[in-house]
C-alpha cells in the first residue's frame, strides 16, 4: 500500500504516510496554557504517524480563541512543549507545531475586555466558547500597521520556541477561517492599505510571516495549511476572488520550497457557485513540492488519493482521536473506532488517552 510506503519530507524519512492532523483538544487546562504529562502521554500514543503535526498553538495572548489551548510565548510552555517532543522522539517519531492565531474567532473575554484583532471590523457573527460559556463574537479592531508588525515579530517568537521546544518543525495554521484566511478573503478584509484589495497586498502579511519564520528555521522544516474551499463560517464566503487568491498562494509557494504544503477539502457541507469540486486535483496541477491532503479520507480514499498522484501524504484528523494505533490499523486491515464528539473538547484523560490500540 503507498499508505504505508516510507517518504521523503525535508530532512526526514517518514516511515509511512499517515499523518496525524492538527487536532486542538483543550487539554492545557492551566492559567498558563502549558503543555502538560497527560499531553504528552496522548501524543506519545500516536507517536506512530509518519508525522504528528500539533494541535493549534496560539503565538501570542491576542491570538487565542479557545479555552485551555496551550502556546508557545512563555518559556513554561516552551519547556512544556520538550515533554512533549522529547515523549515522541524516545517513540522514534517526528512532531511539527501548528503555529496559530485565530484572528477575530475570539472575544474580549480572553482579552482583558480588549477587542480581539483581524484584518478588518467584521464581525464573524458566530457563538464563541469563553471560559464563561458561549457568547456571541463581537466586531473585531481592525489590526493596525504596529499590530501586523507585533504579530509578526510574534510569530518568529514561537518559530524560535518551537525550535528550541525539540520540535522538528513548524506548519504555519494559515487555514479554516482564522487569521492569514481572514487576510487573504475579500469577505473578511476590507483594508484599503498595502495588506488589503489586490491579491498581492491580501496575501502580503502572510509571506511576510512565512519569510520571518524562514529567517530562523531552515525551509525544509516549514509547512504551511491551506483550506481553499472554506465557506460559510467566520464569515468568510467563497467568491470569484477565492480560486484566484489561492492560485497565487500555491504557485507562489513552489518559490520556497517548503517541507510540505497541506491541503483541506472543505469538510463541511459547501454551497456556492465558486467551489471546486476536486481540490487535490486542482491545485496539484500548481505544486511542485509534498502536498500533503486532508478532510474526510478514510483508507481507501487515502490509498486511492496517493495512487491517482493527487497528493505525497494524507493528514488523518478525527481517526486519530479514537485510533491511536492508525497506522497498524491501516497496516491489517482493522476496524477503526469512532471518537466520542462530547470529549473533544474537555478537561481530563476520558475520550483523550483512554481509547485503546485494537485488539482482537
Ligand atoms: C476536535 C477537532 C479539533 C481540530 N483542531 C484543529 C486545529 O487545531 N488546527 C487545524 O488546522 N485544524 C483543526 N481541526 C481540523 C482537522 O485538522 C481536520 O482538518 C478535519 O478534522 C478534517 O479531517 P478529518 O476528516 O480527517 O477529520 C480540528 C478538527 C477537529 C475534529
Amino acid at each position: 500500500m503507498k499508505l504505508l510506503e516510507p517518504v521523503r519530507l525535508g530532512p526526514f524519512e517518514l516511515p509511512n504516510r499517515i499523518i496525524m492532523a492538527p487536532l486542538t483538544r483543550c487539554r492545557a487546562d492551566n492559567p498558563g496554557r502549558v503543555p502538560n504529562d497527560l499531553m504528552a502521554e496522548y501524543y506519545r500514543q500516536r507517536a506512530g504517524a509518519g508525522l504528528i503535526i500539533s494541535e493549534g498553538t496560539v503565538v501570542s495572548k491576542k491570538g487565542i480563541g479557545y479555552v485551555n489551548t496551550p502556546g508557545l510565548y512563555s518559556d513554561e510552555q516552551t519547556v512544556g512543549w520538550k515533554k512533549v517532543t522529547s515523549a515522541i522522539h524516545a517513540e522514534g517519531g517526528r512532531m511539527f507545531s501548528q503555529l496559530w492565531h485565530v484572528g477575530s474567532i475570539s472575544h474580549p473575554d480572553y482579552h482583558e475586555g480588549e477587542l480581539p484583532h483581524a484584518p478588518s471590523s467584521v464581525n464573524p457573527d458566530i457563538p464563541i466558547r469563553t471560559p464563561e460559556g458561549r457568547k456571541h463574537s463581537v466586531e473585531p479592531k481592525a489590526m493596525t500597521g504596529n499590530d501586523i508588525r507585533q504579530t509578526i515579530i510574534d510569530f518568529k517568537m514561537a518559530a524560535i520556541r518551537a525550535v528550541a521546544a525539540g520540535f522538528d518543525g513548524v506548519e504555519i495554521h494559515s487555514s479554516n477561517g482564522y487569521l492569514f484566511h481572514q487576510f487573504f478573503s475579500s469577505t473578511t478584509n476590507r483594508r484599503s492599505d498595502k495588506y488589503g484589495g489586490s491579491i498581492a497586498n491580501r496575501t502580503r502579511f502572510y509571506f511576510k510571516v512565512l519569510e520571518e519564520i524562514l529567517s530562523v528555521v531552515p525551509s525544509v522544516r516549514v509547512g504551511t495549511r491551506l483550506n481553499p474551499m472554506y465557506h460559510g463560517r467566520a464569515a468568510i464566503k467563497l467568491n470569484e476572488e477565492t480560486l484566484p487568491t489561492f492560485e497565487y498562494i500555491v504557485k507562489r509557494l513552489n518559490d520556497y520550497r517548503l517541507a510540505y504544503l497541506h491541503l483541506s477539502r472543505p469538510f463541511f457541507p459547501v454551497e456556492s457557485p465558486w467551489l471546486i469540486d476536486n481540490v487535490p486535483a486542482h491545485f496539484r496541477k500548481h505544486y511542485q513540492g509534498h502536498l500533503m491532503l486532508n478532510g474526510e479520507y478514510n483508507r481507501e480514499s487515502g490509498e486511492a488519493a496517493l495512487q491517482n498522484g493527487l497528493g505525497d501524504s494524507i493528514c488523518f484528523g478525527r481517526p486519530f482521536i479514537a485510533n491511536p494505533d492508525l497506522p497498524e490499523r491501516i497496516r491489517n486491515n482493522h476496524p477503526w473506532a469512532t471518537a466520542d464528539t462530547t470529549t473533544y473538547y474537555r478537561s481530563g484523560a476520558e475520550g483523550y488517552t483512554t481509547y485503546p490500540k485494537y485488539t482482537e
